[in-house]
Parts: C-alpha cells; sequence; structure tokens
C-alpha cells in the first residue's frame, strides 16, 4: 500500500493567509511528512499565501475568475496548471471556490479540504460563526476529501476543540486554527504514505505507526 520511498508532490491553494500552508511546510521541512510542495496556486493576487510560498521559493500561480467566460473554463485552467505541475495532491487550504465538477472529477480521490468545524456539522464558508450561534459546547476541525459537494465528502481526520465561555469568532477560530496546524499535515502524511483507503463515505486509516494504532 505504500507510495514507496518517493515524496509525494502537492500543490496548495489558498485565498488568504495561509497559516496552514505554512504548518504544513514546517511539517514537511521537519521531515514529518514525505512530500514536496510543487505550486502553491490562488484565486486572489493579494493573499498572504503567496507571500509565504514566494519567500520559500515555493512556485506561485494566481488563476483569476475573472479572466475565464465561465466557471467551467475556469476550472478546467485550474486542472490544467495542477496537472502541468504534475502533482499527486490537490491540498485546498483556505481556497474559497467550491471545487467544481471537472476539478473533482480529474483529481478524484486526490483533493483534500479543511473545516473549522466537525462536519457535518456547519459546514459552509461561516463554519465557526454558525457554531457559536448555535451554541454547541464542542466544536473542532475535520480534514476530508472533496467531492461534488459543499463540505460533504470523506471525512479522513478530526480533533475536537472546546467551546469556551464567553468565546467570540476570533478567539474559537484561534484555538481551531492550532488543531488544523497539527491535523492538516497529519492527513497529508497519512495519504503521502499511501495509508488512506476510501470506501463510499468511509475513510479507512491503515496502521502504520504507533499513533495510528492507538
Ligand atoms: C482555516 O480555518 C480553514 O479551516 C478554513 O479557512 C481557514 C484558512 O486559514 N477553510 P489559513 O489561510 O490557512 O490561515
Amino acid at each position: 500500500m505504500s507510495r514507496g520511498d518517493r515524496k509525494i508532490d502537492i500543490a496548495v491553494l489558498a485565498s488568504g493567509s495561509g497559516t496552514n500552508l505554512e504548518a504544513i511546510a514546517r511539517a514537511i521541512d521537519d521531515g514529518e511528512v514525505p512530500a514536496r510542495i510543487a505550486l502553491v496556486l490562488s484565486d486572489n493576487p493579494d493573499a498572504f499565501a503567496l507571500e509565504r510560498a514566494r519567500k520559500r521559493g515555493i512556485p506561485t500561480r494566481v488563476v483569476l475568475l475573472s479572466d475565464y467566460p465561465d466557471r467551467s473554463s475556469y476550472d478546467r485552467a485550474i486542472v490544467a496548471a495542477l496537472e502541468e505541475a504534475g502533482v499527486d495532491l490537490v491540498v485546498l487550504a483556505g481556497y474559497m471556490k467550491l471545487a467544481g465538477p471537472e476539478f473533482v472529477r480529474a483529481f478524484k480521490g486526490r483533493i483534500m479540504n479543511i473545516h473549522p468545524a466537525l462536519l457535518p456539522s456547519f459546514p459552509g464558508t461561516q463554519g465557526v460563526r454558525d457554531t457559536l450561534e448555535h451554541g454547541v459546547k464542542v466544536s473542532g476541525v475535520t480534514v476530508h476529501f472533496v467531492d461534488e459537494g459543499l463540505d460533504t465528502g470523506p471525512i479522513i481526520v478530526q480533533e475536537a476543540v472546546p467551546v469556551e465561555e464567553g468565546d467570540d469568532e476570533e478567539t474559537l477560530h484561534n484555538r481551531i486554527h492550532q488543531a488544523e496546524y497539527r491535523q492538516y499535515p497529519r492527513a497529508v502524511r497519512l495519504f503521502a504514505e499511501g495509508r488512506l483507503e476510501i470506501d463510499g463515505r468511509k475513510v479507512r486509516v491503515i496502521p502504520g505507526s504507533t499513533e495510528e494504532r492507538g
């Protein structure tokens, strides 16, 4: 099941700050994830994620929706850029666009997303706000494979984060971020080691280390 000793090539798609990109890049530098970031792609030319990538010497690309006549040709341009970079895995990290059907089909089972809530609760772009408004006591982080729905794909890893009395969107999201920086590199590592098996809605994690054996 292993992908062998080869490091996988990944692309990170980000629209904003890119702190998850940074966490994954650090985990790679520390030898925790057998991968190489071949491309950082953004739909936002001002995304700080691009700046982080440039500082690390990672190739970057901006693909603007406004440069394409429709959503489908935009998605084809994204797929072409990812194929040109030869990536094995696409990591959505604060990418603010829904992956269209052609994109999902081209990289079936090879696109991951991170969401700042325990899915299937609170999908969508306002996950942290919706969590607080609902009054739940436990939130968390979900890394999942991407299908054609909004945050509906098979779940890879989750970590619970308590909601504390007096939390606002910023304090809760900050705590959730800390869990994200643990779980996203972990999920990418499991993929890179060939230890994720998708079976319908379920993702089986093949044991391979003390941590995953429990
Ligand atoms: C994260 O909280 C992630 O869960 C959500 O968008 C945020 C991105 O943050 N999808 P960053 O750009 O990685 O700092």
